[in-house]
């Protein structure tokens, strides 16, 4: 399988408690390489455009006002089949749900301040990770 790339959003809770390093270097145990990082304080704007799949969900509100409460670090990743191997090393959404030793089981609070996010298909990596780092210089080749 060839490396493919992938997006993950280590969330304002994670962030903001100081766990963004353990979270980066889990990833880069788990086989996953750095393409470009970024801090930035999602604006509502922005928020909501991120999430626009998710305009109609009850918790819609109060997701965007959580992903615009502090800075997040979106990250973009490379590794084979990333999109696939980010979703298992994260695990479940809710962190009550996620196996043992995964990302959520480790660093997330609740179901909403789930710790990291990560892209669910590869069109939507693509879509993703443009959102972020389009026009990013990208060391990596
Ligand atoms: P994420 O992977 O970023 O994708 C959408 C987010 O919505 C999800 O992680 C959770 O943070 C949030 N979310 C999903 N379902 C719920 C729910 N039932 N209640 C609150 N937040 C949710």
């Amino acid at each position: 399988m060839n490396q493919s790339d992938t997006l993950a959003i280590v969330k304002p809770d994670a962030f903001g408690a100081g766990k963004a390093g353990k979270i980066l270097a889990h990833l880069e145990s788990a086989g996953f390489r750095v393409v470009a990082t970024r801090v930035v304080r999602l604006s509502r704007t922005q928020a909501e455009a991120f999430y626009a799949v998710h305009r109609e969900r009850p918790f819609f509100g109060s997701l965007v006002a959580f992903m615009t409460s502090g800075p997040c670090m979106p990250v973009l990743l490379r590794r084979e089949d990333a999109v696939a191997e980010l979703r298992r090393v994260i695990g479940a959404t809710d962190p009550a749900e996620a196996d043992e030793g995964t990302v959520r089981a480790l660093y997330a609070e609740s179901k909403e301040r789930n710790a990291i996010h990560a892209s669910d298909s590869p069109e939507n990596a693509g879509i993703e990770s443009a959102f972020f780092f389009a026009g990013t210089d990208r060391l990596l080749a």
